[in-house]
């Protein structure tokens, strides 16, 4: 395997409708939410995607990089990763500096742990010296994908119905 994070660009467009669907039609929430954001095509997802990362018509969110998982030249998305470069109230009290998700036929073979892993070392290039990342204290591979990355527990808040944790992972 060589597993590597790639901007979104043209050549990804049919594995981009692939992967949303098959979250939707796993009946999952869209995770992170920048695999899809507020797109209705994949010309509009670029524009929104590049303007995010460029710092452009953020509508209320902060500056941040989408990046997909794949393997080598293979253009199957496997994953992606969502990596904000700031921290909002409310990306701090819920949401953290980086969000991520496998598509459901690629879990459990290691992804995501490789995938946060990458998204680390591009956090350290970018200056940043701990990172936040949050999660439903019932979502094991999640912790676990964390942990195996160095995040150490802070504490845990209530969102509405939800208990989240929050982690740190140093730098
Ligand atoms: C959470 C998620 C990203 C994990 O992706 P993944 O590629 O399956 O994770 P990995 O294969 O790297 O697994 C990491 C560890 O978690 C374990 N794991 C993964 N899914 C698990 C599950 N559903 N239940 C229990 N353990 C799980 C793996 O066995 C592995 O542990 P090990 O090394 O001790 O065997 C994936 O399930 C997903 O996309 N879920 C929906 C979106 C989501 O919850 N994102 C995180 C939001 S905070």
């Amino acid at each position: 395997m060589n597993l590597k994070l790639v901007f979104p660009t043209e050549i990804y467009e049919d594995e981009w409708h692939s992967i949303v669907k098959e979250v939707e039609d796993a009946g999952e929430k869209m995770t992170p939410y920048s695999l899809k954001a507020s797109a209705n095509d994949y010309t509009e997802y670029l524009r929104i995607t590049r303007d995010v990362s460029n710092g452009v018509n953020l509508n209320g969110m902060v500056q941040a990089d989408t990046y997909f998982l794949v393997n080598g030249e293979d253009t199957r998305i496997l994953g992606a990763i969502n990596i904000r470069y700031s921290l909002t109230d409310y990306l701090l009290s819920y949401g953290g500096h980086v969000g991520y998700g496998i598509r459901p036929s690629e879990r459990k073979k290691g992804y995501a742990t490789r995938m946060l892993e990458m998204a680390l070392d591009i956090c350290r290039d970018r200056g940043m010296d701990r990172v936040l990342i949050t999660c439903n204290k019932s979502n094991t591979g999640s912790v676990k994908t964390m942990t195996k990355n160095g995040a150490v527990l802070e504490n845990e808040v209530q969102e509405n119905d939800k208990t989240v944790q929050r982690y740190w992972i140093a730098l």
